[in-house]
Protein backbone atom coordinates (compact mmCIF):
# COMPACT_ATOMS: atom_id res chain seq x y z
CA UNK A 1 0.00 0.00 0.00
CA UNK A 2 1.39 3.36 -0.88
CA UNK A 3 2.37 5.55 1.35
CA UNK A 4 0.66 9.21 0.58
CA UNK A 5 3.32 12.07 -0.11
CA UNK A 6 6.29 9.01 0.86
CA UNK A 7 8.61 9.35 -2.00
CA UNK A 8 11.87 7.26 -2.95
CA UNK A 9 14.25 9.83 -5.12
CA UNK A 10 16.14 8.17 -7.88
CA UNK A 11 19.22 10.34 -9.17
CA UNK A 12 20.61 8.91 -12.77
CA UNK A 13 24.20 8.93 -14.05
CA UNK A 14 23.82 8.48 -17.81
CA UNK A 15 20.92 8.35 -20.16
CA UNK A 16 22.40 6.85 -23.22
CA UNK A 17 20.96 3.30 -24.44
CA UNK A 18 20.28 1.99 -20.59
CA UNK A 19 19.33 5.06 -19.01
CA UNK A 20 16.80 6.59 -21.53
CA UNK A 21 15.11 3.36 -20.87
CA UNK A 22 15.17 3.59 -17.36
CA UNK A 23 14.34 6.95 -17.12
CA UNK A 24 11.21 6.09 -19.62
CA UNK A 25 10.02 2.98 -17.67
CA UNK A 26 10.44 4.98 -14.48
CA UNK A 27 7.96 7.43 -16.17
CA UNK A 28 5.67 4.94 -17.88
CA UNK A 29 5.13 2.51 -15.03
CA UNK A 30 5.25 4.84 -12.11
CA UNK A 31 1.96 3.76 -10.57
CA UNK A 32 2.63 0.03 -10.40
CA UNK A 33 6.22 1.32 -9.53
CA UNK A 34 4.85 3.43 -6.40
CA UNK A 35 2.59 0.25 -5.50
CA UNK A 36 5.10 -1.61 -5.60
CA UNK A 37 7.46 0.11 -3.22
CA UNK A 38 4.94 1.52 -1.22
CA UNK A 39 6.35 5.08 -2.20
CA UNK A 40 6.72 6.99 -5.15
CA UNK A 41 9.84 6.91 -6.81
CA UNK A 42 10.69 10.06 -8.09
CA UNK A 43 13.31 10.92 -10.97
CA UNK A 44 15.16 14.02 -9.62
CA UNK A 45 18.08 14.31 -12.41
CA UNK A 46 19.72 12.45 -15.13
CA UNK A 47 23.45 13.21 -15.59
CA UNK A 48 24.75 13.32 -19.62
CA UNK A 49 27.96 14.29 -21.01
CA UNK A 50 26.11 16.03 -24.11
CA UNK A 51 23.83 18.38 -22.12
CA UNK A 52 22.55 20.34 -25.85
CA UNK A 53 21.18 17.40 -27.29
CA UNK A 54 17.44 16.19 -27.43
CA UNK A 55 16.19 13.11 -25.68
CA UNK A 56 12.92 11.87 -26.32
CA UNK A 57 12.82 9.91 -22.94
CA UNK A 58 14.53 12.29 -20.30
CA UNK A 59 12.41 15.58 -19.78
CA UNK A 60 14.90 18.36 -20.39
CA UNK A 61 14.56 20.27 -16.99
CA UNK A 62 16.29 17.29 -15.71
CA UNK A 63 19.04 16.96 -17.36
CA UNK A 64 22.46 18.18 -15.99
CA UNK A 65 26.01 18.40 -17.05
CA UNK A 66 27.13 18.07 -13.28
CA UNK A 67 27.67 14.05 -12.86
CA UNK A 68 29.35 14.29 -9.28
CA UNK A 69 26.69 17.19 -7.90
CA UNK A 70 23.79 14.53 -8.95
CA UNK A 71 26.38 11.98 -7.72
CA UNK A 72 26.40 13.87 -4.21
CA UNK A 73 22.66 15.03 -3.95
CA UNK A 74 21.85 12.64 -1.39
CA UNK A 75 19.34 10.98 -3.39
CA UNK A 76 18.10 7.60 -2.13
CA UNK A 77 19.36 5.94 -4.65
CA UNK A 78 21.59 6.88 -7.32
CA UNK A 79 22.05 4.58 -10.64
CA UNK A 80 25.05 4.48 -12.61
CA UNK A 81 24.99 3.71 -16.33
CA UNK A 82 28.12 6.11 -17.71
CA UNK A 83 29.80 3.22 -18.07
CA UNK A 84 33.55 2.18 -17.98
CA UNK A 85 35.73 2.66 -15.27
CA UNK A 86 36.34 6.66 -14.66
CA UNK A 87 34.04 9.02 -14.11
CA UNK A 88 32.06 6.12 -13.07
CA UNK A 89 34.06 4.46 -9.99
CA UNK A 90 34.09 8.30 -8.00
CA UNK A 91 30.31 9.16 -9.09
CA UNK A 92 29.56 5.78 -7.26
CA UNK A 93 32.09 6.09 -4.14
CA UNK A 94 30.90 9.91 -3.90
CA UNK A 95 27.31 8.67 -4.10
CA UNK A 96 27.65 5.91 -1.62
CA UNK A 97 29.74 8.39 0.74
CA UNK A 98 26.67 10.68 0.45
CA UNK A 99 24.69 8.01 1.78
CA UNK A 100 23.01 6.62 -1.61
CA UNK A 101 22.04 3.68 -2.21
CA UNK A 102 23.24 2.30 -5.88
CA UNK A 103 22.33 0.62 -8.51
CA UNK A 104 25.12 0.11 -11.52
CA UNK A 105 25.07 -2.04 -14.88
CA UNK A 106 28.86 -1.19 -15.06
CA UNK A 107 30.45 -4.52 -15.46
CA UNK A 108 34.02 -3.90 -16.09
CA UNK A 109 33.74 -1.42 -12.74
CA UNK A 110 32.62 -3.96 -10.96
CA UNK A 111 35.10 -6.85 -12.65
CA UNK A 112 38.20 -3.87 -11.81
CA UNK A 113 37.39 -2.60 -8.66
CA UNK A 114 34.11 -4.74 -6.96
CA UNK A 115 36.08 -5.33 -3.68
CA UNK A 116 36.46 -1.29 -3.12
CA UNK A 117 32.69 -0.70 -3.92
CA UNK A 118 31.88 -3.48 -1.72
CA UNK A 119 33.41 -2.05 1.03
CA UNK A 120 32.04 1.27 0.42
CA UNK A 121 29.01 0.05 0.71
CA UNK A 122 29.86 -1.40 4.21
CA UNK A 123 31.36 1.72 5.52
CA UNK A 124 28.46 3.92 4.47
CA UNK A 125 26.18 1.65 4.82
CA UNK A 126 24.09 1.63 1.53
CA UNK A 127 23.25 -1.29 -0.98
CA UNK A 128 25.21 -2.16 -3.86
CA UNK A 129 23.08 -3.67 -6.26
CA UNK A 130 24.40 -5.04 -9.82
CA UNK A 131 21.70 -7.63 -11.40
CA UNK A 132 21.83 -5.41 -14.62
CA UNK A 133 25.66 -5.97 -15.23
CA UNK A 134 25.78 -9.40 -16.23
CA UNK A 135 22.80 -11.00 -19.31
CA UNK A 136 21.28 -7.95 -19.53
CA UNK A 137 17.83 -8.72 -18.47
CA UNK A 138 18.04 -12.11 -17.63
CA UNK A 139 17.39 -12.29 -13.37
CA UNK A 140 20.96 -13.97 -12.80
CA UNK A 141 22.56 -12.52 -9.64
CA UNK A 142 20.18 -12.84 -7.68
CA UNK A 143 19.45 -16.40 -8.24
CA UNK A 144 22.78 -17.07 -7.70
CA UNK A 145 23.30 -14.86 -4.41
CA UNK A 146 19.67 -15.91 -2.98
CA UNK A 147 18.10 -18.68 -4.22
CA UNK A 148 21.32 -21.23 -4.88
CA UNK A 149 22.95 -20.10 -1.65
CA UNK A 150 21.91 -23.34 0.04
CA UNK A 151 23.77 -25.22 -3.18
CA UNK A 152 27.24 -25.92 -4.11
CA UNK A 153 27.95 -24.71 -7.15
CA UNK A 154 30.50 -26.37 -9.23
CA UNK A 155 30.34 -24.70 -12.67
CA UNK A 156 28.69 -21.88 -14.82
CA UNK A 157 28.68 -21.73 -18.22
CA UNK A 158 26.68 -19.97 -21.02
CA UNK A 159 26.85 -16.93 -23.55
CA UNK A 160 27.20 -13.48 -21.35
CA UNK A 161 28.05 -11.09 -24.27
CA UNK A 162 25.19 -10.25 -26.75
CA UNK A 163 27.48 -8.40 -29.50
CA UNK A 164 29.49 -11.58 -30.15
CA UNK A 165 26.37 -13.85 -30.07
CA UNK A 166 25.09 -11.58 -32.74
CA UNK A 167 28.09 -11.49 -34.87
CA UNK A 168 28.35 -15.18 -34.71
CA UNK A 169 25.07 -15.46 -35.58
CA UNK A 170 25.16 -13.52 -38.69
CA UNK A 171 28.31 -15.46 -39.95
CA UNK A 172 26.80 -18.88 -39.13
CA UNK A 173 23.30 -18.03 -40.96
CA UNK A 174 23.90 -15.86 -43.27
CA UNK A 175 27.61 -16.28 -44.32
CA UNK A 176 28.08 -11.78 -43.16
CA UNK A 177 31.17 -10.45 -42.75
CA UNK A 178 32.56 -10.19 -39.56
CA UNK A 179 32.86 -5.86 -39.46
CA UNK A 180 29.24 -5.41 -41.39
CA UNK A 181 28.08 -7.78 -38.35
CA UNK A 182 29.96 -5.43 -36.26
CA UNK A 183 28.19 -2.78 -37.33
CA UNK A 184 24.54 -4.23 -37.49
CA UNK A 185 25.13 -5.20 -33.62
CA UNK A 186 26.38 -1.42 -32.59
CA UNK A 187 23.46 0.22 -34.58
CA UNK A 188 21.32 -2.08 -32.40
CA UNK A 189 22.64 -0.44 -29.15
CA UNK A 190 23.95 -4.23 -27.81
CA UNK A 191 27.93 -3.13 -28.02
CA UNK A 192 30.02 -1.12 -25.58
CA UNK A 193 31.00 2.28 -26.02
CA UNK A 194 34.17 0.77 -27.02
CA UNK A 195 33.33 -2.34 -29.12
CA UNK A 196 36.79 -3.80 -28.68
CA UNK A 197 35.21 -4.59 -24.67
CA UNK A 198 32.68 -7.21 -26.94
CA UNK A 199 34.70 -8.52 -29.64
CA UNK A 200 38.61 -8.81 -27.62
CA UNK A 201 36.14 -10.91 -25.02
CA UNK A 202 37.08 -8.37 -22.56
CA UNK A 203 32.97 -7.58 -21.19
CA UNK A 204 32.50 -11.36 -21.66
CA UNK A 205 35.98 -11.47 -19.34
CA UNK A 206 33.76 -8.67 -16.71
CA UNK A 207 31.01 -10.82 -16.52
CA UNK A 208 32.87 -14.35 -15.89
CA UNK A 209 34.21 -12.89 -12.90
CA UNK A 210 31.36 -11.16 -11.47
CA UNK A 211 29.75 -14.89 -11.90
CA UNK A 212 32.46 -16.69 -10.48
CA UNK A 213 32.48 -14.60 -7.11
CA UNK A 214 29.06 -14.62 -6.56
CA UNK A 215 29.19 -18.70 -7.58
CA UNK A 216 32.25 -19.56 -5.47
CA UNK A 217 32.23 -17.12 -2.71
CA UNK A 218 35.38 -16.11 -3.83
CA UNK A 219 36.69 -12.22 -5.04
CA UNK A 220 37.47 -13.00 -8.87
CA UNK A 221 39.01 -9.81 -10.76
CA UNK A 222 39.20 -9.19 -14.60
CA UNK A 223 42.61 -10.11 -14.27
CA UNK A 224 42.25 -13.91 -13.19
CA UNK A 225 40.21 -14.51 -15.96
CA UNK A 226 42.04 -15.85 -19.26
CA UNK A 227 40.39 -14.41 -22.34
CA UNK A 228 40.07 -14.51 -25.87
CA UNK A 229 38.11 -12.90 -28.27
CA UNK A 230 36.29 -13.40 -31.57
CA UNK A 231 38.10 -11.43 -33.59
CA UNK A 232 40.84 -14.25 -35.04
CA UNK A 233 37.29 -16.25 -35.97
CA UNK A 234 37.22 -16.66 -39.25
CA UNK A 235 34.71 -17.84 -41.85
CA UNK A 236 36.52 -20.49 -42.44
CA UNK A 237 36.28 -21.81 -38.61
CA UNK A 238 32.46 -21.35 -38.86
CA UNK A 239 32.56 -23.25 -42.38
CA UNK A 240 34.32 -26.41 -40.31
CA UNK A 241 32.30 -26.15 -37.51
CA UNK A 242 29.11 -26.14 -39.68
CA UNK A 243 30.50 -29.13 -41.38
CA UNK A 244 31.23 -31.47 -38.12
CA UNK A 245 28.13 -30.39 -36.75
CA UNK A 246 29.12 -27.78 -34.27
CA UNK A 247 28.38 -23.80 -34.06
CA UNK A 248 30.99 -21.43 -32.63
CA UNK A 249 29.98 -19.57 -29.31
CA UNK A 250 32.17 -16.89 -27.24
CA UNK A 251 31.56 -18.96 -23.79
CA UNK A 252 32.43 -18.11 -20.50
CA UNK A 253 33.21 -21.40 -18.32
CA UNK A 254 33.68 -20.75 -14.48
CA UNK A 255 34.75 -24.00 -12.59
CA UNK A 256 35.89 -25.58 -9.65
CA UNK A 257 38.94 -27.40 -10.05
CA UNK A 258 39.41 -31.07 -9.25
CA UNK A 259 40.56 -30.85 -5.92
CA UNK A 260 37.72 -28.08 -5.37
CA UNK A 261 40.29 -25.89 -3.59
CA UNK A 262 40.80 -23.62 -6.91
CA UNK A 263 38.60 -22.11 -9.47
CA UNK A 264 39.53 -21.80 -13.24
CA UNK A 265 37.29 -19.05 -15.42
CA UNK A 266 37.94 -18.48 -19.12
CA UNK A 267 36.41 -16.74 -21.60
CA UNK A 268 37.03 -17.87 -25.13
CA UNK A 269 35.45 -19.27 -29.16
CA UNK A 270 34.09 -22.27 -28.16
CA UNK A 271 32.40 -25.02 -30.38
CA UNK A 272 29.12 -26.39 -29.28
CA UNK A 273 27.21 -29.15 -30.78
CA UNK A 274 24.27 -28.02 -32.53
CA UNK A 275 22.19 -30.26 -30.80
CA UNK A 276 23.16 -28.48 -27.71
CA UNK A 277 20.85 -25.72 -26.12
CA UNK A 278 23.45 -23.23 -26.44
CA UNK A 279 23.74 -23.47 -29.68
CA UNK A 280 20.19 -22.71 -30.55
CA UNK A 281 21.18 -18.97 -28.40
CA UNK A 282 20.60 -16.48 -31.54
CA UNK A 283 21.32 -13.04 -32.14
CA UNK A 284 21.42 -10.57 -28.46
CA UNK A 285 20.71 -13.47 -26.50
CA UNK A 286 22.31 -15.04 -23.19
CA UNK A 287 22.14 -18.53 -21.55
CA UNK A 288 23.79 -19.41 -18.94
CA UNK A 289 23.82 -22.91 -17.32
CA UNK A 290 24.75 -22.92 -13.73
CA UNK A 291 25.36 -26.52 -12.66
CA UNK A 292 24.75 -27.15 -8.45
CA UNK A 293 25.37 -30.04 -6.31
CA UNK A 294 21.86 -30.67 -5.42
CA UNK A 295 20.14 -28.54 -7.98
CA UNK A 296 21.35 -30.22 -10.91
CA UNK A 297 21.85 -27.96 -13.74
CA UNK A 298 19.79 -25.01 -14.41
CA UNK A 299 19.56 -23.20 -17.24
CA UNK A 300 18.91 -18.96 -17.56
CA UNK A 301 17.74 -17.50 -20.88
CA UNK A 302 16.69 -14.22 -22.07
CA UNK A 303 17.86 -10.75 -23.58
CA UNK A 304 20.95 -10.43 -22.84
CA UNK A 305 21.80 -6.58 -24.05
CA UNK A 306 19.62 -3.69 -25.34
CA UNK A 307 17.85 -0.61 -23.83
CA UNK A 308 15.03 -1.84 -22.53
CA UNK A 309 15.93 -5.58 -21.93
CA UNK A 310 18.82 -3.83 -19.61
CA UNK A 311 16.62 -1.38 -18.25
CA UNK A 312 14.34 -4.19 -16.68
CA UNK A 313 16.93 -5.54 -14.95
CA UNK A 314 18.01 -2.26 -13.18
CA UNK A 315 14.47 -1.11 -12.28
CA UNK A 316 13.86 -4.23 -10.68
CA UNK A 317 17.24 -3.46 -8.43
CA UNK A 318 15.55 0.47 -8.27
CA UNK A 319 12.41 -1.41 -6.29
CA UNK A 320 14.65 -4.09 -4.38
CA UNK A 321 16.45 -1.05 -3.76
CA UNK A 322 13.69 1.27 -2.74
CA UNK A 323 12.08 -1.54 -0.62
CA UNK A 324 14.79 -1.46 1.47
CA UNK A 325 15.07 1.89 2.14
CA UNK A 326 11.48 1.88 3.08
CA UNK A 327 12.09 -0.50 5.46
CA UNK A 328 15.16 0.41 6.88
CA UNK A 329 17.25 -2.67 5.43
CA UNK A 330 19.88 -3.82 3.43
CA UNK A 331 20.50 -6.60 0.96
CA UNK A 332 23.05 -8.73 1.03
CA UNK A 333 26.67 -8.23 0.93
CA UNK A 334 29.67 -9.55 -0.78
CA UNK A 335 30.24 -12.94 0.17
CA UNK A 336 33.91 -14.08 0.26
CA UNK A 337 34.32 -16.49 2.75
CA UNK A 338 35.47 -19.35 0.63
CA UNK A 339 38.52 -17.50 -0.57
CA UNK A 340 39.65 -20.40 -3.40
CA UNK A 341 42.53 -20.17 -5.16
CA UNK A 342 42.09 -18.52 -9.08
CA UNK A 343 44.18 -20.90 -10.87
CA UNK A 344 45.19 -20.45 -14.54
CA UNK A 345 43.80 -21.98 -17.42
CA UNK A 346 46.22 -24.61 -18.03
CA UNK A 347 44.64 -26.24 -14.93
CA UNK A 348 41.06 -26.39 -17.01
CA UNK A 349 40.01 -29.80 -18.23
CA UNK A 350 39.29 -29.48 -21.96
CA UNK A 351 38.60 -30.68 -25.19
CA UNK A 352 40.19 -29.72 -28.69
CA UNK A 353 39.38 -29.27 -32.16
CA UNK A 354 42.49 -29.04 -34.00
CA UNK A 355 42.48 -28.64 -37.86
CA UNK A 356 45.50 -29.84 -39.82
CA UNK A 357 47.78 -29.29 -42.96
CA UNK A 358 50.00 -32.27 -43.55
CA UNK A 359 52.14 -33.79 -46.04
CA UNK A 360 50.47 -36.60 -47.87
CA UNK A 361 52.57 -39.30 -47.41
CA UNK A 362 52.33 -42.52 -45.82
CA UNK A 363 52.73 -42.56 -41.65
CA UNK A 364 51.77 -38.97 -41.12
CA UNK A 365 48.52 -40.17 -39.45
CA UNK A 366 50.56 -41.91 -37.06
CA UNK A 367 53.20 -39.21 -36.33
CA UNK A 368 50.51 -36.82 -35.60
CA UNK A 369 48.63 -39.44 -33.36
CA UNK A 370 52.22 -40.01 -31.48
CA UNK A 371 52.73 -36.60 -30.76
CA UNK A 372 49.23 -35.94 -29.52
CA UNK A 373 50.23 -39.21 -27.07
CA UNK A 374 53.74 -38.42 -25.85
CA UNK A 375 51.72 -35.17 -24.43
CA UNK A 376 48.95 -37.23 -22.94
CA UNK A 377 45.76 -36.26 -24.90
CA UNK A 378 43.67 -39.62 -25.57
CA UNK A 379 42.33 -38.51 -29.30
CA UNK A 380 38.52 -39.12 -29.74
CA UNK A 381 38.04 -39.00 -33.65
CA UNK A 382 40.17 -38.39 -37.07
CA UNK A 383 39.14 -37.11 -39.99
CA UNK A 384 41.21 -36.99 -43.53
CA UNK A 385 40.07 -34.20 -45.83
CA UNK A 386 41.63 -33.44 -49.59
CA UNK A 387 44.63 -35.29 -51.11
CA UNK A 388 47.69 -34.01 -52.17
CA UNK A 389 49.28 -30.71 -51.29
CA UNK A 390 45.36 -29.91 -50.13
CA UNK A 391 45.40 -33.12 -47.18
CA UNK A 392 44.52 -31.83 -44.00
CA UNK A 393 43.58 -34.03 -40.87
CA UNK A 394 40.45 -32.48 -38.33
CA UNK A 395 41.21 -34.76 -34.82
CA UNK A 396 38.78 -34.47 -32.20
CA UNK A 397 40.48 -34.81 -28.67
CA UNK A 398 38.82 -36.62 -25.40
CA UNK A 399 39.04 -34.39 -21.89
CA UNK A 400 42.76 -33.11 -20.81
CA UNK A 401 44.12 -30.69 -19.52
CA UNK A 402 44.19 -27.79 -20.89
CA UNK A 403 47.99 -27.12 -20.73
CA UNK A 404 48.75 -30.83 -22.27
CA UNK A 405 46.54 -29.47 -25.05
CA UNK A 406 48.43 -26.39 -25.50
CA UNK A 407 51.72 -28.83 -25.01
CA UNK A 408 50.22 -30.46 -28.07
CA UNK A 409 49.92 -27.97 -30.40
CA UNK A 410 53.08 -26.29 -29.94
CA UNK A 411 54.58 -29.89 -31.23
CA UNK A 412 52.08 -30.22 -34.01
CA UNK A 413 53.93 -26.56 -34.99
CA UNK A 414 57.32 -27.65 -34.75
CA UNK A 415 56.41 -31.43 -36.41
CA UNK A 416 57.93 -31.78 -40.29
CA UNK A 417 54.83 -33.84 -41.42
CA UNK A 418 52.46 -30.59 -40.06
CA UNK A 419 52.35 -27.87 -42.57
CA UNK A 420 50.30 -25.33 -41.26
CA UNK A 421 47.89 -25.45 -37.47
CA UNK A 422 44.40 -24.44 -39.86
CA UNK A 423 42.63 -24.02 -36.28
CA UNK A 424 42.57 -24.91 -32.97
CA UNK A 425 39.31 -24.16 -30.59
CA UNK A 426 38.24 -25.78 -27.23
CA UNK A 427 35.11 -27.90 -27.37
CA UNK A 428 31.83 -27.81 -24.81
CA UNK A 429 28.84 -29.45 -24.54
CA UNK A 430 29.59 -32.87 -25.88
CA UNK A 431 28.42 -36.13 -23.98
CA UNK A 432 29.90 -35.92 -20.09
CA UNK A 433 30.17 -32.02 -19.99
P1 LIG B 1 25.87 4.73 -23.50
O1 LIG B 1 24.76 4.60 -24.45
O2 LIG B 1 27.23 5.05 -24.03
O3 LIG B 1 25.45 5.82 -22.40
C1 LIG B 1 26.36 6.38 -21.50
C2 LIG B 1 25.72 7.62 -20.91
O4 LIG B 1 26.62 8.18 -19.97
C3 LIG B 1 25.43 8.70 -21.94
O5 LIG B 1 24.21 9.32 -21.65
C4 LIG B 1 26.58 9.69 -21.75
O6 LIG B 1 26.23 11.02 -22.07
C5 LIG B 1 26.80 9.57 -20.26
N1 LIG B 1 28.14 9.95 -19.87
C6 LIG B 1 29.31 9.47 -20.31
N2 LIG B 1 30.33 10.08 -19.68
C7 LIG B 1 29.80 10.96 -18.83
C8 LIG B 1 30.32 11.91 -17.91
N3 LIG B 1 31.62 12.05 -17.75
N4 LIG B 1 29.44 12.65 -17.18
C9 LIG B 1 28.11 12.51 -17.34
N5 LIG B 1 27.55 11.64 -18.20
C10 LIG B 1 28.39 10.88 -18.92
O7 LIG B 1 26.06 3.40 -22.65
P2 LIG B 1 24.95 2.28 -22.33
O8 LIG B 1 24.93 1.30 -23.43
O9 LIG B 1 23.70 2.92 -21.91
O10 LIG B 1 25.65 1.53 -21.11
C11 LIG B 1 25.62 2.07 -19.81
C12 LIG B 1 26.14 1.02 -18.83
O11 LIG B 1 25.30 -0.13 -18.90
C13 LIG B 1 27.56 0.50 -19.12
O12 LIG B 1 28.19 0.20 -17.91
C14 LIG B 1 27.31 -0.77 -19.90
O13 LIG B 1 28.36 -1.69 -19.79
C15 LIG B 1 26.08 -1.27 -19.19
N6 LIG B 1 25.25 -2.17 -19.96
C16 LIG B 1 24.85 -1.85 -21.21
C17 LIG B 1 24.03 -2.72 -21.91
C18 LIG B 1 23.58 -2.44 -23.32
O14 LIG B 1 22.99 -3.32 -23.93
N7 LIG B 1 23.82 -1.25 -23.85
C19 LIG B 1 23.60 -3.91 -21.31
C20 LIG B 1 24.02 -4.21 -20.00
C21 LIG B 1 24.83 -3.34 -19.34
P3 LIG B 1 25.86 11.44 -23.58
O15 LIG B 1 24.50 10.83 -23.82
O16 LIG B 1 25.80 12.91 -23.54
O17 LIG B 1 26.92 10.86 -24.43
N1 LIG C 1 27.90 -4.98 -24.80
C1 LIG C 1 27.23 -5.90 -23.97
C2 LIG C 1 26.85 -7.12 -24.76
C3 LIG C 1 26.01 -5.28 -23.38
O1 LIG C 1 26.93 -7.09 -26.00
O2 LIG C 1 26.50 -8.14 -24.18
C4 LIG C 1 25.34 -6.14 -22.34
O3 LIG C 1 26.13 -6.23 -21.19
Amino acid sequence: MSNPGARVTVALLGGGTVGSQVARLLRETADDLSARVGASLELCGVAVRDTGRERADIPADLITGDAEALARSGADVVVELVGGIEPARTLVLAAMESGSSVVTANKALLAADGAALHAAAEKYGVDLYYEASVAGAIPLLRPLRESLAGDKVRRVLGIVNGTTNFILTRMDEQGTDYAVALAEAQALGYAEADPTADVGGHDAAAKAAILAGLAFHTRVTIDDVHVEGVESVTAVDVAAAREMGFVIKLLAVAELTADERGVVVRVHPTMVPRTHPLASVRDAFNAVFVDAEAAGDVMFYGRGAGGAPTASAVLGDVVAVARNRRSGSRGPGESTYADLQVRPVAEAITRYYVNLHVTDKPGVLAAVATLFAENGVSIQNVRQEGLGDQASLVVRTHLAPDAALARTIEALHGSDVVRDVLGVMRVEGEAGR
